[in-house]
């Protein structure tokens, strides 16, 4: 990994020297910060240029001073040009506002320098947004709140700025995954942080790297700091075969970089098919499944449709997507106390689950506990995520994969029967009676158990069928189900105190 960052930085820097020396005669043209207001849809139309202190550009490029103010900032440049993903987001927001001043901030020939250069232009190109945003306070009573700065890469650090020097304070700073390398562990005023606005959001696609530098910052830097996928490796960004030839390198860094962009791009177009984020303390405890709580505005819409929270500022919120747009997917947090009745040596099983729901299947998803070791005695909390909308959830699969379905089972039962010495064991058997849902995108709670009580015991190679027998989790289970189970209970009882002093999530509440 080292490696690949180090070849990383070699690569970006000659790229950019070279394009810094082809460029070198035409240096007149370092400086320019141009305002490209965007007219129609049709993007090879070059649209109208503002400049403040000419009235008259205002009303050629027909600024409506009532509506939104969008400004879209680039970040660095290696080619000298717009790449694709500014026509996809430029197009994308006109279509969601189509009464909002959509403008590009063109810094391309100060952004196409070494990066050091660029990082240092960044607050001039700052201060320009914000004597612009002045002329127009003053030329047109422009609203600040109406303002949205949507700043990508070393562009987030320019919206930052801008929102330093402007007078009075700007609506939204929206900062997609913002550069990391000169920025991370710098001075709140050296880089994007929530101050710059009245809300600041920001998402993180690509904080994987290592010597402390990232592509992305890895720090939390705005109001709220959405990390898709961890923010590390997102999915169809795969690094495979990357070291092979440089171009596939620049190709995975640009699919993770820019997986921001089409994030937001997504949360534009795709209106009725939100993704949600959920606070956590660490992309951790997020895989375990425990952060998928609403409570407390502890979830929000990602991207343009995030809900302004302000004064919490800092706050880490998680999602996984899908590889592609529409990138939402569906969480669910499940909860399933597995019982050990000490028929086995060290069963160590690995359990996936097939959900079945109104409207479509999913195939066995991996059931993804800490360190692979589904905990006996214990309740395991994981986190399933669904592609699909598979529509209300009717009944849950739960399988143990055979002993000889795959490798990592062939070595968990080698390592077992050698460590023992006895090849001659019972299979093994363990039990599992019911599983807690929760669905974090309706944050609807179900449990599901099996129908008969005398089949609850799993093995190698089989499956067990829970079917939904009660809204929520907290209500008591039903009579015919309360006898004998509290006879079973009782039986646990010296399992129950242990638990109870130990507040750890993995080991919680006996009664599921
Ligand atoms: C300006 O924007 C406001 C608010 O979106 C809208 O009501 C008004 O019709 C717009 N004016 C013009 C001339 O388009
Ligand atoms: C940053 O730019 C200013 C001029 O805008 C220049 O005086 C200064 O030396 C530059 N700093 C670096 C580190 O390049
Ligand atoms: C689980 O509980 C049963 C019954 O109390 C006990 O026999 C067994 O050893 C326990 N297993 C583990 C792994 O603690
Ligand atoms: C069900 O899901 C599969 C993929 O898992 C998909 O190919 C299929 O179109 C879905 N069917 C419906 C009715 O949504
Ligand atoms: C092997 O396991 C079986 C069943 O658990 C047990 O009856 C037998 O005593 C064990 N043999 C040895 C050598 O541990």
């Amino acid at each position: 990994m080292i490696q690949k960052v180090i070849s990383l930085w070699i690569l970006l820097q000659c790229e950019a020297s070279d394009l810094d020396e082809l460029s070198t005669n035409s240096n007149s043209k370092e400086g320019t910060i141009k305002f490209n207001m965007r007219k129609s849809l049709d993007l090879e139309q070059e649209g109208c240029y503002l400049q403040t202190g000419k009235k008259e550009c205002l009303e050629e490029c027909g600024f409506n001073a009532t509506a939104k103010s969008i400004f879209i900032i680039h970040g660095w440049t290696m080619s000298g040009m717009f790449e694709s993903w500014m026509h996809k987001l430029v197009s994308a927001v006109m279509q969601r506002e189509t009464e909002a001043n959509v403008v590009v901030v063109d810094w391309i020939s100060m952004a196409q320098q070494l990066y050091p250069d660029a990082v240092n232009h960044t607050r001039l190109v700052g201060r320009s947004i914000a004597d612009m945003l002045d002329w127009l306070q003053d030329e047109t009573q422009l609203p600040l709140k109406n303002v949205h700065l949507i700043g990508y890469s070393l562009g987030a650090h320019v919206a930052g700025y801008a929102g330093t020097f402007v007078q009075g304070t700007i609506g939204r700073i929206t900062g997609l995954d913002p550069a990391g390398p000169m920025f991370e562990g710098a001075d709140e005023h050296k880089r994007l942080s929530s101050d710059d606005a009245d809300f600041v959001d920001v998402l993180h696609t690509y904080t994987r790297g290592a010597l402390g530098v990232s592509i992305g910052i890895q720090e939390p830097i705005g109001d709220i700091d959405i990390y898709p996928n961890g923010g590390d490796g997102q999915p169809g960004c795969s690094i495979g075969d990357v070291l092979t030839v440089a171009g596939n390198f620049m190709e995975v860094v640009k699919c993770e970089h820019e997986r921001a962009v089409h994030l937001f791009v997504d949360s534009l177009m795709n209106k009725d098919h939100m993704s949600y984020a959920f606070q956590c303390t660490g992309p951790d405890r997020f895989k375990k499944g425990i952060c998928l709580s609403c409570r407390k505005n502890r979830c929000n819409n990602i991207g343009y449709n995030a809900r302004k929270m302000r004064k919490r500022r800092n706050t880490k919120m998680y999602l996984k997507t899908r590889a592609d747009t529409p990138f939402g997917g569906f969480h669910y947090q499940m909860k399933m106390h597995v019982f050990d009745r000490k028929l086995s040596v060290d069963p160590d099983p690995t359990f996936y689950v097939k959900l079945h729901g109104a409207h479509n299947d999913t195939s066995g998803i991996y059931v993804d506990v800490p360190d692979n070791k589904i905990g006996l005695n214990a309740t395991n909390t994981f986190l399933v995520f669904t592609e699909e909308d598979i529509g209300d959830l009717l009944k849950i699969e739960l399988s143990w994969e055979g002993e000889t379905e795959s490798w990592s089972s062939i070595l968990k039962s080698l390592k077992k029967n050698f460590l023992s010495w006895n090849t001659s064991l019972n299979k093994p058997v363990l039990q599992v009676r019911r599983i807690r849902v929760k669905a974090g995108e309706t944050q609807k709670k179900f449990t599901f158990c099996v129908p008969d009580e005398s089949k609850m015991d799993i093995s190698p190679g089989e499956s067990l069928t829970l079917v939904k027998c009660r809204d929520g989790w907290e209500s008591k289970p039903r009579k015919r189900y309360e006898n004998t189970l509290r006879i079973k209970y009782f039986s646990f009882l010296p399992f129950l105190e242990k638990t109870k002093s130990n507040s750890n999530s993995q080991t919680a509440n006996v009664m599921t």
